[in-house]
């Protein structure tokens, strides 16, 4: 059964959609949940449910970033995962880390990518008058926030609609993307999911 690790840097909710679905659907074990924040609250729920879990604080690190990528993917190589889920986690990676798990790596960013990569995605969409918002999975490459779409979601952009209430609209539909994708990642089935 393939083996996965989660990296998170917060609250951990789409990571815990992911561990649901694991345990539904049998297709996948999760090994390691990681966080950079020895804080995040991710951390507790994981272990609530006997993960394996590994905090590598970054800060330490100052602007050693590859010191703290080595760190941190020691504890994730130590638990030998095939495919590594990033969700919410929010330390962007430098090119060796990329490559080191290049085609295994997967990572949930909340635009309709190729719009809006990076910070502040909800403001942006609204500052835009965009009429349309969602969320993206894909393979993460060496180009930020670039790399393959395997899937997407789309809501609408509603009158009235703060950053907030975007973000929230938007977060229920990656707790429906994300594990979808994950079931097609795990087959080998590359395909877009289109929700
Ligand atoms: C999610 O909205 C995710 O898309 C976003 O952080 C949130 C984490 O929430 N990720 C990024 O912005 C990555 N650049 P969660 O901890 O509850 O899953």
């Amino acid at each position: 059964m393939k083996r996965v690790a989660i990296l998170i840097s917060g609250g951990g909710s789409n990571m815990l959609t992911l561990l649901r679905d694991m345990a539904e659907g049998g297709y996948a074990r999760p090994v390691l949940v990681a966080s950079n924040d020895p804080a995040a609250k991710g951390l507790e729920k994981a272990a609530a449910q006997g993960i394996p879990i590994a905090a590598v604080d970054h800060r330490p690190y100052g602007r050693d970033r590859e010191a703290f990528e080595t760190a941190l993917a020691e504890r994730i190589d130590a638990t030998q995962p095939d495919i590594l889920c990033l969700a919410g986690f929010m330390r962007i990676l430098t090119p060796g880390f990329i490559r080191r798990y290049e085609g295994k790596m997967l990572n949930i960013h909340p635009s309709l990518l190729p719009k809006y990569p990076g910070l502040h995605t909800h403001a942006r969409a609204l500052a835009a008058g965009d009429q349309e918002a969602g969320c993206t999975v894909h393979e993460v490459t060496a180009d930020l926030d670039a790399g393959p779409i395997l899937g997407q979601a789309r809501v609408p952009v509603l009158p009235g609609d703060t950053e907030d209430s975007l973000a929230a609209r938007v977060l229920a539909q990656e707790h429906r993307l994300y594990p979808q994708v994950l079931r097609r990642f795990v087959a080998g089935d590359c395909r877009p999911v289109l929700l």
